[in-house]
């Protein structure tokens, strides 16, 4: 969420007072725990977010959260971020979920693109709302005679899960990578053993994509734990592994890696950690990843990991793990099997 969006729309609320619903219902799309949500006190606030750290942070300071898009709300609000086709499911979401005279507004940096998108919200009303400052803007439409249903319709439907090209895996706009298979984990899946057995976990597992790979490869494996903070895709990863269901036991934790993990024991991990949160990029993440991993394998229990080749992860690894290999170095990824000490 970019704090100087989220400024800008505190700023025009402050300037239109009466786009604030006193006593009536205000959405806030992929909301973030922040002081400026102040500015909705005399509403009911219901925050949207599907990404396990923010929901959790958002319960814990007080905000009502909900994981679907509830309907009948008077203004709904949503900090865009680059992504054209997630921008446009929310903005379909957001204009969706409003009652009879509802005003949806985004708010947008300059350098995400912000002029085109307020150009693709103006297609579904003629009536387009639009403030610009602090190189930002924050465009909006009212639910009334002049909205398009069906542009509104069509964006909702950028949603829907897609099939990835050259796969059988389905995937959708506001996962990691969403409509591709990520070159680093195409590489770890090449050094994948076929005959990994017992119980294992995919941590960070997006759609499901390196479980899926684990599954194909080996008959062996009996319990599996997908482990991943996006809601969104760990119902795609419910999707995809559906098919393994039968000969494996499948679990699914939407969960923050980094706050901890009550699994034990486990014979194996495949991972491709995270090294982004939001522009910001945190090496120490994938750091928390490697150090999670140890915790949950049994002594003698193997990581197999895929990293991007200038992040630092052998130091991390070697501090946690008796033996390190790098199987590879390739793409810009390493590829590591790590062993904990038996
Ligand atoms: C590099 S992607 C790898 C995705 C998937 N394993 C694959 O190979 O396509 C990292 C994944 O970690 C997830 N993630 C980020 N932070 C997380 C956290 N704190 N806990 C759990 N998952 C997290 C992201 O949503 C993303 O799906």
């Amino acid at each position: 969420m970019s704090g100087r969006a989220l400024e800008t729309l505190v700023g025009f609320l402050k300037l239109q007072p009466d786009l604030l619903p006193k006593g009536g219902r205000v959405l806030v799309l992929r909301a973030e725990s922040r002081p400026e949500l102040e500015i909705f006190s005399g509403s009911e606030v219901i925050c949207h977010q599907t990404l396990k750290g923010d929901y959790d942070r958002l319960a814990m300071h007080g905000y009502k959260v909900a994981a679907e898009v509830p309907c009948e709300v008077d203004l709904c609000v949503f900090i865009g971020t680059k992504q054209k086709e997630e921008n446009l499911w929310n903005f379909g979401l957001g204009v969706r979920s409003l009652a009879r005279g509802g005003v949806f507004l985004c708010a947008l940096p300059n350098e995400l693109g912000a002029g085109r998108f307020e150009r693709e919200l103006a297609i579904c009303s003629s009536d387009v709302i639009s403030y610009t400052k602090n190189r930002c803007r924050v465009f909006g439409v009212r639910k009334d005679d002049k909205l398009k249903e069906e542009v509104v319709a069509g964006w909702c439907a950028r949603g829907d899960p897609r099939l990835i090209a050259g796969t059988e895996l389905k995937s959708r706009p506001g996962i990691f990578g969403w409509s591709k298979v990520d070159v680093g984990s195409e590489l770890l899946v090449e050094h994948l053993p076929t005959d990994l057995a017992g119980r294992g976990a995919d941590l960070g597992a997006g759609y499901g994509y390196l479980s899926y790979k684990a599954l194909s490869l080996s008959m062996k494996i009996q319990e599996l734990h997908v482990v991943e903070a996006e809601g969104l895709a760990i119902e795609m990863a419910k999707v995809n592994l559906a098919q393994f269901a039968q000969r494996c036991r499948l679990e699914f934790h939407w969960l923050d890696v980094v706050a901890g993990l009550a699994l034990r024991n486990l014979d194996w991990v495949v991972m491709n950690p995270p090294f982004h949160a939001g522009k910001v990029v945190r090496m120490s993440l994938g750091g928390k990843f490697v150090v999670q991993a140890s915790k949950i394998l049994r002594p003698g229990g193997q990581l197999y990991m895929v990293g991007n080749s200038h992040l630092p992860y052998e130091s991390t690894l070697r501090d946690h793990f008796a033996q390190v290999e790098l199987l590879v170095e390739a793409k810009g990824f390493n590829v590591f099997r790590a062993c904990k000490e038996s």
